[in-house]
């Protein structure tokens, strides 16, 4: 099988473009979960101040033996450290729990819309991080257009990565449209449409891994619904981070550089589009008022 195929950052920083995510993997399971997909070949590994289990991420990294240069860490600063001194922060309790002294990519969790000079500050502190060598590349998540031209007015470095929700049943054109004008690689988070099943999203919801049209190009190419979904993401040059703590299904999400999708199948994959995010909507919750505060290491 040939492997996973790098994308290269708008500052010329390689990443591969499938890595492995860990977003509500219990903190005292992420070392096991993370060590399993080192040892299934993920070189890339997506976390999250806010997700608690960076400390899961590094140990799993020391035991999987590979070398700190061998694996692509990515990480975001959580909305209760944005400002500048507090992301400057919010960079030693990452790197300090992940065990390491250089992120590969830091990004913000989120705009924060009602607080919006505090994530021009946090992203002035990301640049001065890039300036420093701290971090290889930077970056935001969950961003609209609209978010994305309001940073630029203040920004020096543009983002290197947009990390939004994406799969099938929510595509997002507009943001994938404003990434590519800017060269920002846009990053699919719950790439199979985790959100579309996870307990507590609301009712009502249809799991897109149940859908017919991609059932029928799976069993056409005898690959797996997710499967099918990372490959739609790779050929349209994203990068997708899905999470599992399985390990057959860790394996099998990165089983996948081994077929091709026709341009009739990526086709039929976008026109499943619904336009209804799973996830919650960037303008309209406040994430201050979720309370979080990340601890000191
Ligand atoms: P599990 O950890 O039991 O494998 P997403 O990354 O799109 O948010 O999706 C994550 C969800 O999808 C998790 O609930 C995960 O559960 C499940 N999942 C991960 N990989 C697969 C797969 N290959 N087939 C079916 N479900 C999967």
């Amino acid at each position: 099988m040939s492997g996973v195929p790098n994308v290269t950052l708008n500052n010329g920083v390689t990443l591969p473009a499938i890595g492995y995510g860990v977003f509500q993997t219990p903190p005292a399971e992420t070392a096991v979960a993370v060590e399993t997909a080192l040892k299934s070949g993920y070189r890339h590994i997506d976390t999250a101040a806010g997700y608690q289990n960076e400390r899961g991420v590094g140990e799993g990294l020391r035991r999987s033996g590979l070398t700190r240069e061998e694996v692509f860490l990515e990480t975001k600063v959580w909305v209760s450290d944005y400002g500048y001194d507090e992301t400057l922060h919010a960079f030693e309790k990452s790197a300090t729990k992940l065990g390491v002294s250089v992120i590969d990519m830091l990004i913000l969790h989120q705009p924060m819309p009602q607080h919006f000079e505090r994530t021009r500050e946090a992203y002035r502190a990301l640049e001065r991080l890039l300036a420093d060598g701290r971090v290889r590349a930077i970056g935001v998540s969950n961003f609209m257009p609209r978010h994305l031209d309001a940073l630029m007015e203040s920004a020096t470095v543009v983002p290197a990565v947009n990390q939004v929700e994406l799969h099938p049943y929510f595509t997002q054109p507009a943001v994938q449209a404003a990434d590519a004008s800017q060269g920002i690689l846009t990053q699919a988070w719950s790439p199979i449409g985790g959100i579309t099943f996870y307990p507590g999203y609301g009712e009502e919801r249809k799991s897109v891994l149940d859908d017919s049209t991609i059932q029928a190009i799976a069993s056409k190419l005898g690959k797996s619904v997710a499967q099918v979904m990372l490959r739609w993401h790779l050929q349209q040059g994203r990068s997708a981070i899905p999470k599992s703590t399985n390990p057959s299904r860790i394996a099998e999400n990165f089983a996948v550089f081994d077929f091709r999708l026709t341009d009739g199948d990526l086709a039929r994959l976008d026109s499943l589009d619904q336009g209804h995010r799973g996830g919650p909507d960037p303008d309209e919750v406040d994430p201050s008022k979720w309370g979080l505060e990340v601890p000191e290491p």
